[in-house]
This record gives structure tokens, C-alpha cells and sequence, in this order.
């Protein structure tokens, strides 16, 4: 017999939505894992710099419950509460935050429901990041449980910006001084400024480095003794 797929809202408890989720989290978690292990293989080079990920407790999910006038009920919960399952995705540049997305995205098991792209469009507040919304399935012994999993997709840069920014946030209870959102705005510009500066460098470094390469194997076809070694790929 077949297993049934059934939506989240068919989850019955608290204990069951800790189950689903988490199991959410290890799949996706194990995906990337995967990604970045074959990008090594093959480029020599790791896009992912490391993953965290967490569930939301029960107070923050009826709190934002609470705050959309939703009653606190696990239907509810799974229906409306779209970061249960919250993965944190740190790349070391711009451009692995897309291929990483792209990559997961292409994926046949996963359903996308939403792209955020805050790097093209950021906040007010100076936030950037890549956020996406997806759903993978969960197998149970009787069921599929399609599941969703918040995806934040960030540089270093990127995280330690928003992390200060959330402690700030958190600290004024969200009444933030304006000299001081002021202040955030100039380091988020700089954050970018290092962002594409970081990615940049790591073009030429990684030009440089294939020329050298390129010149050492004609000198070995020519017979000639080996140029000073230089590695082929940075990071
Ligand atoms: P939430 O109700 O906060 O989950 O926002 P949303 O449903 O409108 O989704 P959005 O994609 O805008 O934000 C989801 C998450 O991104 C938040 O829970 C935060 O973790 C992060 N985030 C969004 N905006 C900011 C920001 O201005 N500063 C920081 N530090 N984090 C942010
Ligand atoms: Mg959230």
C-alpha cells in the first residue's frame, strides 16, 4: 500500500510537531551537508562556511500566533507559523549564497513557496539576506507529512550585522534610538562595501592562481623544471 501524503495540519500535537520538524530540519540540514562535501569534490572549495538551525519554542510560535490574532492551536501553528523549522545557511561570498539556493532549489523532493531576496531588495532597517520558504516531504510509517523549513541564506558579514542588529533590537524592546538605526544603516552599507570587496579579491586570487597553474603544466609539457608552486583553488 502506498503512503499517503498529507499536509502538515494533520499533525495532532506538540510532541508530533517536534517529530515532523526536526526531521525537517536534519533533511535539509543533510542536503547542504551534501552539497557543499560534492563542491569540495569536485571545485576543492567550500560554499558553505557552517549551518545552525533551531526550532522555534512554544512561547515565540503563540506569541506570533498571539500577534496575528490567531488562536493558539496546533492547526494554527502549523497553518500560519511558517519558521517552525528555521535553517541558517553562513557563505563566505555573495555569490555561493546563490548557487547554494539554486542548488537546493533544484532539487525534486523540495517545493519552493516563497523567494526573499533581501540582498537585492534589503530592509529598511539595512537587513541582508536571501530567505526561502520550501517544503520537504517527511516519511512516516503510515504518512508523508509535506513539511516547511524556513531557509535563511547570509554571508559572515551578513550574519554578524543582523546578529548585532537583533541584540539591539531586542535590547530597546524595538524602540530603537534613531542616531543608533542610523548608525546600523552605515554599517550595513559597509557590510555590503566588504561583501563585494571579499568576493572580488577572491576572483583575482582565484584568476592568478589558474593562470599559475596553467603555466606550470605547459612548463611540465615542455619539459622544463616546475615554476614555485601555487595552489589552485583559495579558501
Ligand atoms: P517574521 O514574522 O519576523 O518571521 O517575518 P516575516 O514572516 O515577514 O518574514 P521575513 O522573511 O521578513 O523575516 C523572517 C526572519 O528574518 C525574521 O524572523 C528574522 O530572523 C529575520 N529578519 C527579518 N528582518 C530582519 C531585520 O531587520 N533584522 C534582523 N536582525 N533580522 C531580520
Ligand atoms: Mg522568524
Amino acid at each position: 500500500m502506498e503512503l499517503k501524503v498529507e499536509k502538515e495540519n494533520d499533525i495532532q500535537s506538540w510532541e508530533e510537531v517536534v517529530l515532523i520538524y526536526n526531521s525537517a530540519l536534519k533533511e535539509v540540514g543533510t542536503k547542504l551537508e551534501i552539497l557543499n562535501d560534492e563542491f569540495q569534490h569536485v571545485h576543492q572549495y567550500n560554499p558553505i562556511e557552517h549551518i545552525k538551525s533551531r526550532i522555534k519554542t512554544p512561547q515565540s510560535i503563540v506569541k506570533k500566533l498571539k500577534k496575528n490574532h490567531y488562536e493558539s492551536t496546533i492547526a494554527n501553528m502549523v497553518e500560519h507559523v511558517n519558521d517552525i523549522a528555521g535553517i541558517r545557511v553562513i557563505c563566505s561570498f555573495i555569490s555561493d549564497i546563490y548557487r547554494i539556493a539554486e542548488m537546493l532549489i533544484k532539487q525534486n523532493d523540495i517545493r519552493v513557496i516563497s523567494v526573499k531576496d533581501y540582498i537585492q531588495n534589503p530592509k529598511p532597517s539595512g537587513y541582508k539576506s536571501y530567505h526561502l520558504l520550501i517544503t520537504i516531504p517527511i516519511f512516516l510509517s503510515d504518512r508523508i507529512v509535506d513539511t516547511k523549513v524556513e531557509i535563511q541564506i547570509r554571508t559572515v558579514a551578513m550574519d554578524f550585522w543582523a546578529s548585532l542588529e537583533h541584540k539591539i533590537h531586542y535590547k530597546f524592546e524595538g524602540n530603537v534610538p534613531e542616531h543608533i538605526k542610523k548608525e546600523l544603516i552605515e554599517c550595513a552599507n559597509m557590510v555590503s562595501n566588504l561583501d563585494s570587496k571579499m568576493l572580488s579579491l577572491n576572483k583575482e586570487v582565484q584568476k592568478l592562481a589558474d593562470q599559475a597553474a596553467e603555466e606550470k603544466e605547459k612548463a611540465a609539457e615542455n619539459g622544463q623544471t616546475s615554476l614555485p608552486g601555487t595552489r589552485s583553488a583559495v579558501v
